[in-house]
Formats: structure tokens, C-alpha cells, sequence
């Protein structure tokens, strides 16, 4: 029930009709005891200053940030955390005493991911597809749950190139390397933990992934795709094809929200069951978006 105490979250974007955060957070809301009502908030590129402004005179307890707004807000923060200065996004603010402060929660989200998926990092030989914004979070993540090597394969060399110095240079070791992606046949013979980070292979264009050669797919062991829609895409059906094992995006988007929701609330965990409980809310939205109800 609202009441005058009830606290409200929220999260900016544009457009953000197909956000899964109001299903989820209110979820953890219910489940926690947390008094708090998380809503939309469709902000135009123009506004996000004022956004920020509002949000803060407002009271608001916490704001997510979703594209394309995840760079353009980051002037307007009295902090950012190590996290998402590495990844050069913000998707998560906290309120401090003097204004918000930013965080990434995508790679600990992902890196929650991967571990209740029985997934591990360190030492790992790893291979990411893409240099866009869901590789720096994945590549942050790799570095720091300390991967003996990083290959990044990205179309256009000089982005894989530039998040691979990148990532050198903030962990102070040559971990990183960067090809393009169609010189895969060039990577050292392995045995690799893949990442795929691009948007190939994404709803509709689901008969797409980023390399087909089932060589290429021999040599991973693991290939976790960012994607969800579909559940399953072309990219993990040739990993499994090849006798690896494979996962989708949606527990990242889960525990990104998990790690969000546990920055406003701090002396909250959320639980396995609740998790559960908000992965079945975000399979019920995904299919009723696909059966177009929605
Ligand atoms: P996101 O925030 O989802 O990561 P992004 O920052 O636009 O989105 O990055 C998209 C990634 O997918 C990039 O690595 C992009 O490659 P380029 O850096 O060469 O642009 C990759 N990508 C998109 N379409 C692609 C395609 N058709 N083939 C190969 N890579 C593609």
C-alpha cells in the first residue's frame, strides 16, 4: 500500500515501454518489505540534466539508467564508482549526501551470472566478441576476476584495439589483445571462455552469429551469449553444438537489477527463491512481448 513514506524508484530511458526494471524491482519490493514503488521515466537526450536535478529533488531512492542516456548523465553525478569510470557507463545511481552517485551494476551482474551458472573466470584463456559498451563491462569483468588472457574480436579492429589498451592500462598488465573479428583462425590453439557482446543474432535477425565456422566453436569450452531474445541464439547453439556448454544474457539482467536494488537497500539480500521469482516475471514479459499482447 503507498503511503506517505513510501519511497520511489525509478528508471530513465528512451524509449522505456519494454524496461523489465518496474516488474522486477517491484518484485523485490514486495518480497523484501522494502516501502517503495518503482516506475518509467521516458527522459528526452535533452533533459537529462534536469532529470538527475528532479530525480534528486524529488527524494527519489534510486534511479536506474538505461540507454541512451547511460554516458549523458555521467556530468551530473557527485561520484562514480571504479566500476562504471572503467566501463564509461552508468546504469545504477545511489543517493549520497551531496547528490547521486553512479555505478555499473552490469559486470557484477554478469559476473553473479556466471557464477550461479558454475562458470568461473579466473585463469580462464578468454575470448570476447564485440568492443561496444556490453564488452567494456564484460572485459572489466574478465580482467578483474583475473583471466590469464583476453582476445577481443571486434568488426572494426581499432574499437577492439582501443578497449584492449584500455583494459591494460587499468590493470597494469598485457592481459588483453585485440583481432578482428574475422582473423578468429589466428587465436592461439585453447581451449577458451567466450563472451559474445555484440548484437548479432539479436530478435529478429536470430539465423546470425558473429563467426559460423564450427572450427572456431571446437576451441570453446564455455560461450556465454549477452543476448536473450532469443533465449537461445544462433551463437549458443553452435557452441553446444560443438560440444560446450552455453548460456544466455538474462540472469546478467537479473543480477544487474539484483546488485542495484542491493546498492539502495544495502542491508538487504535478495534471496534465491525471489530471484527465481523475478526470473519467471521477465520470462512471462519476454513471451508476451513475443506473442505481441504487449
Ligand atoms: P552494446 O551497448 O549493446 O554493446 P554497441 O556499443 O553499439 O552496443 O556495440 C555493438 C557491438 O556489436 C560492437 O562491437 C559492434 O562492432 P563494431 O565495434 O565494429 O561496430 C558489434 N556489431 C554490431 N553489428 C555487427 C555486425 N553486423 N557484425 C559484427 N559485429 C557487429
Amino acid at each position: 500500500m503507498i503511503n506517505g513514506k513510501t519511497k520511489v524508484c525509478g528508471v530513465i530511458g528512451n524509449p522505456v515501454g519494454h524496461s523489465m526494471s518496474p516488474a522486477i524491482h517491484n518484485l523485490f519490493a514486495e518480497k523484501t518489505g522494502a516501502d517503495m514503488v518503482y516506475v518509467p521515466f521516458e527522459v528526452a537526450e535533452d533533459q537529462v540534466a534536469e532529470a538527475v536535478k528532479g530525480a534528486w529533488a524529488l527524494n527519489l531512492q534510486g534511479v536506474n539508467v538505461t540507454v541512451p542516456h547511460k554516458q549523458n548523465v555521467m556530468p551530473y553525478l557527485v561520484e562514480i564508482d571504479e566500476a562504471a569510470a572503467a566501463i564509461g557507463a552508468v546504469n545504477t545511481l545511489v543517493r549520497t549526501e551531496r547528490g547521486f552517485k553512479g555505478y555499473n551494476t552490469d559486470a557484477a551482474g554478469l559476473g553473479r551470472a556466471m557464477a550461479e551458472a558454475g562458470i568461473s573466470i579466473k585463469g580462464e584463456d578468454c575470448i570476447l566478441i564485440g568492443a561496444g559498451g556490453a564488452a567494456k563491462a564484460a572485459a572489466y569483468l574478465l580482467a578483474k576476476e583475473g583471466a590469464a588472457s583476453i582476445w577481443a574480436l571486434n568488426r572494426s579492429l581499432e574499437k577492439g584495439k582501443q578497449l584492449a589498451e584500455e583494459i591494460n592500462e587499468r590493470f597494469g598488465k598485457t592481459m588483453m589483445q585485440a583481432k578482428r573479428l574475422e582473423d578468429y583462425g589466428e587465436l592461439p590453439a585453447g581451449s577458451y571462455l567466450a563472451v559474445q557482446c555484440t548484437s548479432v543474432g539479436m530478435h529478429p535477425h536470430t539465423e546470425c552469429a558473429p563467426i559460423e565456422d564450427p572450427a572456431f566453436y571446437r576451441q570453446i569450452h564455455t560461450g556465454v551469449d549477452v543476448i536473450y531474445t532469443p533465449m537461445e541464439t544462433r551463437f549458443m547453439q553452435l557452441v553446444k553444438a560443438a560440444g560446450g556448454k552455453a548460456v544466455n544474457g538474462l540472469d546478467m539482467l537479473l543480477y544487474q537489477g539484483i546488485e542495484a536494488f542491493e546498492r539502495w537497500y544495502p542491508d538487504v539480500k535478495i534471496d534465491q527463491e525471489t530471484a527465481g521469482r523475478a526470473r519467471e516475471r521477465m520470462l512471462e514479459q519476454l513471451s508476451a512481448r513475443e506473442n505481441g499482447h504487449e
